[in-house]
């Protein structure tokens, strides 16, 4: 909670991480203020489990409406703002965590413009969750020691990019790349380009933590195909260096692990499902 004088009729944001979409990797603090809030805005990252835990009279979704279009943050940030000055307990909840690539930050700034208390509430981030489920550590003692997270899917009203995938390549540590899927041709050949292998391991996990999690393996060369060949669909991880490899070292005596993957080193593919962006 932060410090503001909060004693008039004002209610409270929490800026709350779902985790990345089992319920049982909600935190205790975040499943007490989804069963205590007024209101719930949520999108649909959080994942259907969780979002259908909370009763629908109690549910906003500010996600993407029917037709495709999204919400505007504006409208999100407005909304925030107007539920709160109605005296509400007001629950934003993000996927994963809300300051990592969720717009968190966007939304603490509007709330403390207004004068709206709020307060951050971490959660399991899927860049980290998403290949550990699936057998992958982002970081290994004896390999690698260091981990960059990056979007695949930057602002595109943004003039230039600003991950630079070269500097990336060269810091010889794993490189997790979240809002991946589209763009995946284009950066697996900016980091070839920038000398990275083409047998670097790289693995595609969508779903993670989800009852459908799918995972698929590849090489730089390869993981284009792959993709394409098992339909991978967002909401994925990218995970790119030695880690990825480490996935077929233990998929035999991974409980959980997404399934039919057994089959990931001749085909890189597992099961079928698929579903929305997020
Ligand atoms: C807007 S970002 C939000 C990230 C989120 N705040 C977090 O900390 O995990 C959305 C992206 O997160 C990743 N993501 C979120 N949940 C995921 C999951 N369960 N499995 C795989 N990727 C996930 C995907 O790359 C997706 O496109």
């Amino acid at each position: 909670m932060s410090d503001t004088d909060d004693s008039d009729a004002t209610g409270v944001v929490s800026l709350v991480g779902s985790g990345p979409g089992d319920p049982e990797l909600l935190t205790v603090k975040a499943r007490r203020l989804l069963q205590e809030a007024d209101v719930v805005l949520h999108d649909k990252l959080p994942g259907p489990e969780i979002i259908e835990s909370i009763p629908a009279q109690r549910r906003e979704d500010v996600g993407k409406r029917a037709g495709g279009d999204r919400t505007s943050q504006s409208y999100t940030n407005e909304r925030l703002v107007e539920l709160a000055r109605e005296g509400k307990q007001v629950v934003r909840l993000k996927g994963g965590d809300p300051f990592v690539f969720g717009r968190g930050g966007e939304e603490a700034e509007v709330l403390a413009e207004a004068g709206i208390p709020f307060e951050v509430v971490p959660g399991v981030t899927s860049p980290i969750a998403a290949p550990g489920v699936a057998g992958i550590p982002v970081t290994h003692r004896d390999h690698v020691s260091s981990v960059s997270f990056v979007t695949g899917h930057e602002d595109p009203t943004k003039a230039e990019s600003s991950v630079d995938w070269p500097a990336l390549a060269d810091t010889g540590g794993t490189i997790v790349v979240l809002m991946g899927v589209g763009k995946l041709p284009e950066y697996t050949a900016e980091l070839r380009s920038a000398g990275l292998a083409p047998e670097t391991p790289v693995a595609l996990v969508e779903r993670g933590t989800w009852p459908a999690m799918r995972v698929v393996t590849g090489t730089l060369d390869t993981i284009v195909d792959a993709r394409d060949a098992a339909g991978i669909e967002p909401p994925a991880i990218t995970v790119i260096g030695e880690v990825a490899a480490y996935r077929e070292e233990l998929v035999a005596f991974l409980r959980g692990r997404g399934d039919a993957d057994a089959t990931a080193e001749t085909t890189h593919t597992d099961s079928t499902e698929r579903g929305d962006d997020a």
